[in-house]
C-alpha cells in the first residue's frame, strides 16, 4: 500500500492564478468568487465541507456536510443537533469548516463560531428538504447504534407515513447553523510548492488581510 500511496500524485496542476493584492476587502466576497469558479470548472459536489469540532475532553471530531447557505450571518448548514456535533455546539461553539476543490488546487479555512438560526428559518429548510431526507430527519437517531436494517427501515416507513398525513410536520431537533467567522484562509496551490496564501483576520477596525509563507 506504502508504495501505491506514494506513487500518487497531488497538486500537479494547472491551476488558475491567484492576485493576493486584487483580493476582495472581505473573506465572504472573496469566497463566494472562488465557489462560483469552482462550480463553472465542475468541481463536483463544490458546497461539501468538512465541519470540525471539539468534544468535551477537549478531542477534535470531524465531519463531511453541506454548505445551504451563505450571508452576512456566516456559513450555514443544517442538522439534526441529538446527536455528537449538535452536542459539541452546545457546549463549545468555536467550529472550523474546510473546503477543497482539488481541480483547482484550492483549499479554503474558515474559523469561528456556530450560531442557531431563528426557528422560522429552520422550519423552513427542513420543509425544502426531500420527503426521504424529512422522514430520515424525523426518526431522529442520527448516530446512535444500529441494532438491525430492519428497525432502520421501520422507523422510516412510519415517520414517512406521519408526513402523508402532516405535510408541515418538522422534526423538533432540526437545525440550522450559522458559523459566523473570526479567520478565513485561502489556499491556491502551485505545482512549483509556491503556494500562496491569504488570511483574513477580523479586528476592531474590519478585516485584515494577511499573506502568509507557504
Ligand atoms: C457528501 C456528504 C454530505 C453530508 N451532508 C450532511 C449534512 O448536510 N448534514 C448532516 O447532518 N450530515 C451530513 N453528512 C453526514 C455527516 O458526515 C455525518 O456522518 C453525520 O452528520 C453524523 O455526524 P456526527 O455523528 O458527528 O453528529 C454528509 C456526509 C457526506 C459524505
Amino acid at each position: 500500500m506504502k508504495d501505491q500511496i506514494q506513487s500518487l500524485a497531488s497538486l500537479s496542476g494547472p491551476f488558475p492564478p491567484f492576485d493576493l493584492d486584487a483580493a476582495c476587502d472581505g473573506p465572504c466576497d472573496l469566497f463566494s468568487v472562488w465557489l462560483r469558479e469552482a462550480i463553472e470548472a465542475g468541481v463536483k459536489e463544490p458546497h461539501a465541507m468538512v465541519l470540525s469540532t471539539v468534544d468535551d475532553s477537549g478531542a477534535p471530531d470531524a465531519r463531511v456536510l453541506i454548505l445551504k447557505n451563505l450571508d452576512h450571518r456566516g456559513w450555514h448548514f443544517a442538522t439534526t443537533d441529538a446527536g455528537p456535533k449538535g452536542q459539541q455546539i452546545a457546549a463549545n461553539p468555536y467550529v472550523a469548516l474546510t473546503f477543497y476543490w482539488q481541480p483547482l488546487g484550492r483549499q479554503v479555512r474558515i474559523r469561528g463560531i456556530a450560531l442557531r438560526a431563528p426557528e422560522a428559518e429552520r422550519g423552513r429548510d427542513f420543509r425544502r428538504r426531500s420527503a426521504a431526507a424529512r422522514a430520515v430527519a424525523l426518526v431522529g437517531r442520527q448516530s446512535e447504534i444500529l441494532a438491525s436494517r430492519r428497525e432502520l427501515d421501520l422507523a422510516v416507513e412510519t415517520q414517512a407515513r406521519r408526513i402523508v398525513e402532516t405535510p408541515d410536520i418538522a422534526a423538533p431537533n432540526w437545525s440550522l447553523f450559522m458559523v459566523m467567522p473570526h479567520q478565513v484562509e485561502f489556499w491556491q496551490g502551485n505545482p512549483d510548492r509556491l503556494h500562496q496564501r491569504l488570511r483574513y483576520r477580523k479586528a476592531k477596525s474590519g478585516w485584515l488581510r494577511e499573506p502568509l509563507w507557504p
